[in-house]
């Protein structure tokens, strides 16, 4: 079975094609993402109107291109999926209507995807990793610990109570004048610089629950950033960056320990795999400190290949594919959600 996946819902234009290999196993036959951050960058963020309109012209293109490096024709093709949600709407309607427009024409079946159980379905494509597993979602717009019980199946265990973990690098990047996009500015940032220099919170760390926090942190680096504007050395703006990214990594290895035993009272024992999904898991830091969080419980990291933790298609065709061979496909009159938690989503949505 081939599936044809799309993903529109933030700023980038992506197209892939999965291929399910048997033994309930996948192959990505085309992985085409075309990013649109040169058009945002100018305005420090992804600004919705100009993302929609991007998908809009692209996205024909980068369909015919995924066809193309898979070698296929639509003939080939068994179902056409497409995220529906969450994301920014204008986008999520590019892509929800090409991929609905396709299936009426070829009459294939369409599957609309979960933009956040594409990237938790993710490594079960990548490692072949069993039902249920602990779920860590850090993106752009989520931090989450969910239980992942099986397909549409998620147990929400602790959130962020304020900003997503990706903002909070990307407003970090800004304050200390790093670009945009900001997580991969500071990672480099921090690579040279000195973790211990300055003192930042862990915000509800030793806290009961498995929650996230990141404001009184920010509101700390735009202090500390504050005292040194003027006098600022890249040595001073690398140390900043390291004192960030290690309190972050500080703050989610203590709620995946709390998680780690939530899991173990609902299940009877501890996840037998963690997995990070969102582009902030491609944080090398961060998996490093996860590896050494999971390692002394005997739960095995599981973290996709960076390129496929930050958004793109085959994510979303091998969700699509998982919801087909299960037999779940979704009406042509279905509703694209902005909105749209995980703990809410059923197998047959
Ligand atoms: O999952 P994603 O590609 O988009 C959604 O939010 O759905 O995640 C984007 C976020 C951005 O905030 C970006 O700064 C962050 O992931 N990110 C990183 C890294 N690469 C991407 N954060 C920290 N370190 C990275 N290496
Ligand atoms: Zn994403």
């Amino acid at each position: 079975m081939n599936v044809l996946g799309i993903e529109t819902s933030c700023d980038e234009t992506a197209a892939a094609i999965v291929s399910d290999i048997g033994d309930g196993g996948g192959t990505i036959l085309s992985n085409v993402v075309l990013s649109q951050l040169d058009d945002h960058r100018p305005f420090g963020g992804v600004v919705p109107e100009i993302a929609a309109r991007a998908h809009l012209d692209q996205l024909d293109s980068i369909i015919a291109r995924a066809l193309d490096d898979a070698g296929m024709t639509l003939e080939a093709i068994d179902g056409i999926a497409a995220t529906a949600g969450p994301g920014l709407i204008g986008g999520v309607h590019v892509g929800s209507m090409t991929a609905k427009a396709i299936a009426s024409a070829r009459r294939l079946p369409f599957i609309a995807v979960n933009h956040l159980e594409a990237h938790a379905l993710t490594a079960r494509l990548t490692d072949d990793v069993e039902f249920p597993y602990l779920l860590l979602l850090v993106s752009g717009g989520h931090c989450q610990l969910l239980a992942v019980e099986g397909l549409g199946q998620y147990t929400l265990l602790g959130t962020t109570i304020d900003d997503a973990i990706g903002e909070a690098f990307d407003k970090t990047a800004k304050l200390l004048g790093l670009g945009f996009p900001g997580g991969p500015a500071v990672q480099d940032a921090a690579a040279t610089g000195d973790a211990a220099r300055f003192k930042l919170p862990r915000p509800l760390k030793g806290r009961p629950g498995c929650d996230f926090s990141f404001s009184g942190l920010k509101t700390a680096v735009r202090q500390t950033a504050l005292k040194l504007e003027g006098t600022a050395s890249a040595q001073d703006i690398a140390d900043l960056a390291a004192s960030f990214q290690t309190a972050v990594c500080d703050t989610v290895a203590d709620r995946c320990r709390h998680a780690f035993a939530m899991f173990a009272d609902s299940h009877g024992g501890t996840p037998p795999a963690l997995v990070a999904a969102g582009g902030v898991a491609a944080n090398i830091a961060l998996r490093e400190t996860l590896e050494k969080t999971c390692a002394p419980h005997g739960i095995k990291l599981v973290v996709p290949p960076p390129a496929l933790c930050t958004d793109n298609a085959a994510m979303v065709a091998w969700a699509g594919l998982e919801r087909l061979k299960a037999g779940i496909t979704s009406p042509l009159d279905f509703r694209p959600r902005p909105r749209w938690p995980l703990a809410e989503l059923r197998a047959a949505e």
